[in-house]
């Protein structure tokens, strides 16, 4: 990222100089020494508009193509990245991590391991930004967005909200805090746990009551939810998605957005009765859920 910065600003500096100390130039050497000088007439060349079409033509798709090649690299986190939920709230970040451990304003990560990071809102548009990691993201109230990371310095880095939020929007700032994998082990360990991001959902699954309804086999009257993660779905009003996190969280905060081909849209909104974190444990343990005996694909 920092490469690339660099190449942009070099090529603009060396442009924007050249083209100033030319100008100058210029001025000086083309300057009218006499009353009645005419200018000599100019025809064009086709070489010289070769020249400024290819090279800028050239350095441009360069920066676009390094630039393009980074962003999918930043968007796609790796399959063995550990999964941390972080929840934006005026004005403190909630983290919550996959063993369970909670922390507020604080994200301990160990070294040499991708963090990818599933975020929320509570409220309002927040930001959550870690200059020193080159990455940011916006937390959007109903939705879910990702990021991803990977520290390799031990060290304390700042964490800043970066999308104005109300009045205490400054204050909205913490610090990751990188750790060796040894000494993250035994911080994990000595941290309170309140159950993992799975056991929770489970948990909410039967005290919300979903499990009188989406029963393992498909006689419940909402769908079974074993193996739905990641399937395509197809709808009452014939189209087909992918249930991923986005939709999850849509059929559980706006149950009649989306329903399920062959059932009636007749499960009640969870609107204010789940927080955002709720939900990501929620969508933690439904991911979790896969058919009891998968069946050889041919
Ligand atoms: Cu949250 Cu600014």
């Amino acid at each position: 990222m920092d490469l690339l910065y660099l190449f942009i600003f070099a090529v603009s500096a060396f442009f924007t100089i050249l083209v100033v100390a030319l100008i100058g130039y210029f001025t000086v050497k083309f300057r009218r020494r006499n009353p009645d000088d005419v200018g000599a007439d100019i025809h064009g060349s086709l070489a010289l508009e070769l020249g400024w079409t290819f090279i800028p033509f050239v350095l441009s798709m360069v920066m676009f193509g390094w630039g393009a090649s980074l962003f999918f690299r930043l968007a796609t986190p790796p399959a063995n990245a550990m999964e941390v939920f972080v929840v934006g709230k005026q004005w403190m970040w909630k983290v919550q991590h996959p063993e369970g451990v909670r922390e507020i304003n604080e994200l301990h990560v160990p070294t040499g391991r991708p963090v990818r990071i599933t975020l929320g809102s509570e409220d309002v548009l927040h930001d959550f930004s870690l200059p020193a990691f080159r990455v940011k993201m916006d937390a959007v109230p109903g939705k879910l967005t990702t990021m991803w990371f990977e520290a390799t310095k031990v060290g304390t880095y700042h964490i800043f909200c970066a999308e104005y939020c109300g009045t205490k929007h400054s204050g909205m700032i913490g610090q990751v805090i990188v750790m060796t994998p040894q000494d993250y082990e035994v911080w994990l360990s000595g941290g309170r746990s309140t159950g993992t991001a799975v056991e929770n959902g489970e948990r909410l699954f039967t005290d919300l009551a979903c499990v009188t309804c989406h029963k393992p086999d498909s006689t419940g009257r909402g769908p079974s939810l074993l193996g739905v993660y990641g399937s395509t779905v197809k709808l009452t009003d014939g189209r087909n998605v992918v249930a991923d996190e986005n939709y999850l969280r849509e059929s559980i905060m706006n149950s009649q957005a989306k329903v399920v081909a062959g059932y009636q849209g007749i499960m009640p909104t969870f609107q204010g009765m789940v927080t955002e974190e709720n939900l990501m444990q929620l969508i933690a343990y439904i991911k979790t859920l896969k058919p009891a005996a998968p069946e050889a694909k041919k």
